[in-house]
């Protein structure tokens, strides 16, 4: 079995896409082994309390805490899980670089994925569904990438658009965004936590995830 743990700041709906796929061996090989959150009334830990799934929390104090020392928190929370990927389906906070690096496989590649509800590199950081309505775009969609240091910015695994040119507004436009988010994370999921990929170089430096 592939240990993850699901780091969420919110609802949790992306945790649950999640959850019913390993339950219906979708998203097979994969043991879930616990639910993280940086917020105490996280939907996110009640739904993982729910369906018996552990659940951990590092609160992030403002004023305490910088990125750093959370992060050594977290690491230290995690520390006797071992888990081998780090899922985050809605975790607000970026990571502090020791974070990423603990999480690194033999090739120097990251084994923490995320999941943005944008098509990358238009509409990074917070609210990407209203950005997207707001800007007038025609199409939007969501990604689902490698984390490296810097917001929103690392090798992207999978991508789906789709048209919101019919949407008249920001809810609408989520609420399509989400229903392809529970499909497209969980089936990515399958082929990056068994390692069925290779990673390409492209011309300019940056990193491409094919799926084998
Ligand atoms: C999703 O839109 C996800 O793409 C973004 O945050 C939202 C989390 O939703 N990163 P949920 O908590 O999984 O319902």
């Amino acid at each position: 079995m592939i240990p993850i743990v699901v780091l969420a700041s919110g609802r949790g709906s992306n945790f649950e896409a999640i959850h019913r796929a390993v339950s219906r061996g979708q998203l097979q090989g994969v043991e879930i082994q616990a639910v993280l959150s940086d917020r105490p009334d996280a939907g996110a830990l009640v739904r993982a309390r729910e369906l018996g799934i552990p659940t951990l929390c590092v609160p992030f104090v403002k004023g305490t805490h910088q990125r750093e020392s959370h992060g050594q928190l977290l690491l230290e929370a995690l520390a006797p899980l071992q888990p081998r990927f780090l899922i985050l389906a809605g975790y607000m906070r970026v990571l502090s670089p020791k974070v990423i690096q603990a999480f690194r496989d033999s090739r120097g590649y990251s084994r923490i994925v995320n999941i943005h509800p944008s098509l990358l590199p238009s509409f990074p950081g917070v609210n990407s569904y209203a950005q997207a309505y707001h800007y007038g775009v025609k199409v939007t969609g969501v990604t689902v990438h490698l984390v490296e240091e810097g917001v929103d910015m690392g090798p992207i695994c999978a991508q789906q658009a789709f048209s919101i040119q019919d949407c008249h507004s920001e809810k609408e436009v989520e609420t399509l965004g989400l229903a392809l988010e529970h499909q497209l994370f969980p089936e990515t999921l399958n082929w990056l936590v068994q390692e069925k990929f290779q990673i390409e170089k492209l011309p300019q430096g940056r990193l491409c995830v094919r799926k084998n």
